[in-house]
């Protein structure tokens, strides 16, 4: 099933993320050539589990470890430096060198620490209308920069060190007129050069580079962040500040989208959300409480507990006809394990299904499924209209199950 999947396939969220996009984009980087990031920046945290081992990704693909396989961070994406730096020095102290095979485009645009300064600024400064609950990463004020087109971009560190602090003191010189912030070029500086001399020879035209590969190699699209957190199509304003959908990840590489093969959606078996903003079958109280701890339900960038809630068939239907989804994830059925009955919101109205009560922990074969299960899933799979190609029994590796239908 997985080679039917094609020569260029996209993992999307479906929700409002985390919904576990690094953990099937790991599983299957096995099987594609090359691994691409397309927007958003560090706001992102994407834990995949190996023989053990925990690993989470802010910025580069969650299928980095794999080894040999080119790494493309694309345009649309917001670079935080010293986030990214500190990526590959752990890769480093785990044996793996990714620096030779990362490809930056030039056209992505630098996450500067004023910015995180900025993101604290406007969320004050807005806290009268609600707060957004950003990741505090600077995402928001450094694609405004990008839109007030005052960006520094990754690819101004190829100037010289003196052509860089002009070019700095310039922009950061908007910043502080437009937010009343103080900024520290004595920080900001030295971690532009860092990356300057590590990075520099991987900076290129990443348009160019896909293209030679399209239709020959197989390219795997990772998003971050997920549908209803899109700046045009989700819960405006509570909602991230790039396009998070198929479509804005192929338009952040430069791909055409009639080359996309497959999208695969992902979505938890129930729903989550960190951060302000609607979310119509979130849990209060006990069973919400209960829902989290069995789920781990802690963010992975900033660590907040995220909300917990039912599964909104409704909000899945629209995230698959923004998408096209070719095939859905489900993701964490075992986290319901517990349950003795679920609550699914179907658009309408809320249907209780049976729960199982029994263990699926680790199985990767469908018809290992206690019935209920498989009931649950093909409820998911009819309402929504999209098959489910892959379902989550575990946060490791191993615990998948691949259909082959
Ligand atoms: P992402 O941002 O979409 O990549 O998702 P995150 O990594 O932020 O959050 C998903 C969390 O659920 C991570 O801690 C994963 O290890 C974990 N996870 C992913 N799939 C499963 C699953 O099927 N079962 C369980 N129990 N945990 C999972
Ligand atoms: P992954 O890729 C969950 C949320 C924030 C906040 C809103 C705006 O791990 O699924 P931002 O810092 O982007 O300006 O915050 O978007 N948010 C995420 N929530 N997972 C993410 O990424 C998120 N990225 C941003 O919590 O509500
Ligand atoms: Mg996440």
């Amino acid at each position: 099933m997985i080679n039917s999947l094609g020569t260029l396939s996209a993992v999307i969220g479906s929700q409002w993320g985390d919904e576990g996009k690094g953990k099937i984009t790991d599983i299957l980087s096995e099987h594609f050539d090359i691994l691409a990031r397309a927007s958003g920046g560090a706001n992102a945290g994407h834990t995949i589990f190996v023989n053990g081992e925990k690993h989470v990704f802010h910025l580069l693909p969650s299928g980095c470890l794999h080894p040999d396989k080119p790494i493309v961070l694309g345009s649309g994406m917001v670079i935080h430096l010293p986030t990214l730096l500190d990526e590959i020095k752990t890769l480093r102290e785990a044996g793996i060198d990714v620096v030779p095979r990362l490809h930056i485009s030039e056209a992505a645009h630098v996450v500067l620490e004023y910015h995180k300064k900025i993101d604290g600024v406007v969320e004050e400064r807005r806290s009268g209308a609600g707060g957004i609950g950003t990741t505090m990463r600077g995402i928001g004020p450094t694609y405004a920069d990008k839109a007030h087109r005052i960006g520094m971009r990754m690819g101004d560190l190829k100037k010289d060190e003196g052509e860089i602090k002009k070019y700095f003191e310039h922009h950061a010189n908007f910043a502080v007129k437009m937010y009343d912030i103080s900024v520290n070029s004595e920080i900001e500086l030295p971690q532009l050069f860092d990356a300057k001399k590590l990075l520099e020879k991987r900076i290129t035209n990443t348009v160019s580079y896909l293209h030679k590969a399209l239709g020959k190699k197989r390219i795997l699209i990772e998003g971050a962040q997920a549908t209803l957190l899109d700046i045009d199509h989700g819960t405006y304003p509570h909602v991230t500040s790039s396009g998070t959908t198929v479509t804005g990840a192929l338009q952040a590489l430069g791909l055409p989208p009639k080359e996309l093969t497959s999208c695969i959606g992902v979505a938890k078996a129930y729903c989550t959300r960190v951060g302000a903003g609607p979310f119509l079958t979130e849990i209060s109280g006990k069973r919400g409480d209960e829902l989290r701890e069995r789920g781990g339900e802690y963010g992975a960038t900033t660590g907040r507990p995220r909300r917990c809630g039912w599964l909104d068939i409704g909000e899945l239907k629209f995230a698959s006809r923004i998408n096209g989804f070719t095939h859905l994830n489900i993701t964490k059925l075992d986290v319901l394990d517990a349950e003795p009955s679920i609550p699914v919101y179907n658009g309408n109205d809320v249907t209780e299904l049976p729960g199982w009560q029994e263990s699926t922990v680790g199985k990767t074969d469908y018809l290992q499924l206690p019935e209920k299960a498989q009931e649950y899933v093909e409820y998911i799979e009819k309402e929504s209209g999209v098959p489910v190609g892959f379902i989550g029994t575990g946060p490791g590796r191993e615990e998948m199950i691949v259909r082959s239908n």
